[in-house]
């Protein structure tokens, strides 16, 4: 298994990127728990990947940046920009619901993301992270996948504790309003079971694989 940077990384995880696989499974369980509906919201999608998840029929606005040109490219959406989610490419106070999905663990340093995000984000704006569990990484699984060729890569991850999720954001002007784990259990099984990795999921059963976190942007004092 190589261990690659997050650009070389994607770059080759792209073309497959848009398989489902349980981590993805318990993001969209994680998101449909914590975060507040689209509906009539103007939305970031920081780290949008494939831009699969943009909830665009819903909101009235919704617009995804990503770092990974091939990931934008394989996707096919035109509501997307290649950029760095710690240099949004926006004014201030532009968004309402920004969601930032299994990105921040590919950040040694958690501040200028949260920094960023309550930049763009508008008085009483929602944020929605997910990201790797820690306990996950303590259980020895690591970001990896398997490439067009065949051949399996490991993507570089930081581990973030719950605390350094929370401290970060609340130090960057967030309140946090609900945190949750995404655990193994029935509702991903059928997916071990597809891939004849029942023993797996005997051995994983209960382990929290994914974070969940909402927050929610303080009032801003004006002068
Ligand atoms: C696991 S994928 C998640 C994609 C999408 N959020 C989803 O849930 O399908 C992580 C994405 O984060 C992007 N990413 C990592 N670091 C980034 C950064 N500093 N700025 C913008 N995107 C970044 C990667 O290019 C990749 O597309």
């Amino acid at each position: 298994m190589t261990y690659l940077n997050v650009r070389d990384g994607y770059r080759l995880w792209a073309p497959v990127y848009a398989s489902e696989t349980v981590v993805s499974a318990l993001d969209e369980e994680l998101t449909r728990a914590l975060s507040p509906p689209a509906n009539g919201r103007t939305i970031l999608d920081a780290g949008c990947g494939i831009g699969r998840r943009i909830p665009q029929a819903r909101a009235s606005f919704a617009v995804g940046v990503d770092l990974s040109f091939e990931m934008l490219a394989a996707g096919g959406r035109t509501n997307v920009v290649a950029a760095d989610l710690r240099a949004l490419p926006f004014p201030a106070e532009q968004f309402d619901l920004i969601w930032c999905r299994l990105v921040l663990g590919h950040l040694r340093d958690l501040l200028s993301a949260f920094s960023e995000f309550s930049r763009v984000g508008r008085e009483n704006a929602y944020l929605l992270v997910t990201d790797f569990h820690p306990d996950a990484v303590a259980a020895g699984h690591v970001r990896s996948f398997r490439d067009l060729a065949g051949a399996v890569h490991e993507v570089e991850h930081h581990v973030h504790s719950e605390s350094d999720y929370i401290e970060t954001a609340e130090s960057a002007g967030f309140t946090t309003v609900a945190s949750r784990a995404g655990l193994v259990g029935p509702s991903v099984e059928g997916m071990y079971g597809r891939a004849g990795r029942m023993a797996a999921y005997e051995r994983d059963k209960g382990l929290a694989l994914v974070a969940g976190f909402l927050f929610k942007q303080q009032n801003r004092c004006r002068s």
